[in-house]
């Protein structure tokens, strides 16, 4: 089991990291795996702790825009402009390093992806001078952990501390935009929106790879997957569905008819909140269930962080390795 440390701990934590030990840390997207970035037999740790491929890269999370030259090109465009409009948050950018960071954190790529992140003791583990790499705390290719004790189910045996900061408040990963090659391009949607950063760069923004795109192993298909099946089905076949007993767990926005006896998990009809307990209810759903009926969410723009999660929990295993 890890040592779970409390909010008065955070200088243990620091110490462990300067260590070269892994400590999982609270961000407000997702709970992530840290160590320091500086340290490749440390970063070498957090691969084996995982169970992740050398080849998927990390992203670094700073506690201050001091620290940006460390491990970003100078002028790169846009970066300014994001940095200030959501920094400390839940955007990520992957730009040039220029040769500044080494091959276990890019996985050989000659891009970053940096993130600061706005969770008050993510902000004090890092302070000025630290830099963590930061993948989300989980086994590879499973469910993101949104608390404490979803590290300790994913990785107690492996890690010796998790600095607890309760729950993850936005609850899925960032938004990730590569401002590496020609225009901005959305590589992962998350709770800030394509229109909003495209907002801020008074600009179009694109989304998805493209040729001469950065690779991003954690979009493939299947990657943020529960055990379970997990099968979106419209509002009204899903009435239907449960009424036939054909559901034994669902995750839907409205409770559960009476009389049905499976796991049921209600989360709320608005995006943010939906978000914040889709990982949480997930993970109850599939301690139990061999396929998880989820109720389709809005088609409209605000729910595509969810929508792009609810798809991959549902791609077909067969691509996941
Ligand atoms: O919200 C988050 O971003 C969380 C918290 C802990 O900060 N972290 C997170 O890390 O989700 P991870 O490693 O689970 O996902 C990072 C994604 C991966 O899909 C990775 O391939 C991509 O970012 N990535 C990282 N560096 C990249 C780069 N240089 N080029 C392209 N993609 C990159
Ligand atoms: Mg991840």
């Amino acid at each position: 089991m890890s040592r779970i440390l409390g909010p008065g701990e955070v200088p243990v934590a620091r110490e462990a990291l300067l260590n070269g030990e892994l400590v999982a840390f609270p961000t407000e997207t997702v709970y992530g795996l840290g160590a320091d970035a500086r340290n490749p037999a440390a970063i070498r740790k957090v691969f084996a702790a995982k169970g992740r491929p050398s080849s998927h890269p990390l992203i670094v999370h700073i506690g201050h825009l001091d620290q940006l030259g460390e491990w970003a090109e100078p002028g790169t465009p846009h970066l300014d402009t994001l940095a200030a409009a959501f920094w400390p948050g839940p955007l990520t950018v992957i730009v040039r390093h220029g040769g500044r960071v080494g091959d276990e954190v890019t996985g050989g790529q000659d891009t970053v992806g940096i993130r600061m992140p706005a969770h008050p003791l993510a902000r004090e583990l890092l302070g000025s001078d630290l830099a963590l790499v930061g993948p989300s705390a989980n086994r590879f290719g499973h469910v993101s952990p949104t608390a404490a004790e979803h590290v300790q189910a994913e990785l107690g045996d492996r890690i010796p501390y998790i600095l607890d900061g309760g729950r993850s408040a936005v609850g899925l990963e960032s938004t990730i935009v590569d401002l590496s090659s020609g225009s901005p391009r959305i590589l992962r949607p998350g709770m800030i929106s394509g229109q909003a950063v495209a907002e801020v760069l008074a600009g179009s923004i694109g989304s998805g790879q493209v040729a001469g795109s950065p690779r991003t192993p954690g979009s493939m298909a299947s990657h943020y997957a529960p055990r379970a099946q997990v099968r979106q089905v419209p509002s009204g076949q899903l009435d239907q569905l449960v009424a036939e007993g054909a559901a034994t767990a669902v995750l839907a926005m409205k409770p559960a008819p009476s009389g049905y006896e499976g796991l049921w998990e209600t989360l709320p009809a608005t995006a943010a909140d939906y978000a914040h307990g889709l990982y949480a209810a997930l993970r109850r759903l599939d301690a139990g269930a061999g396929t998880i009926l989820v109720q389709q969410p809005p088609q409209t723009d605000e729910w595509e962080a969810v929508r792009d999660r609810l798809d991959r929990a549902s791609a077909s295993r067969e691509v996941k390795q």
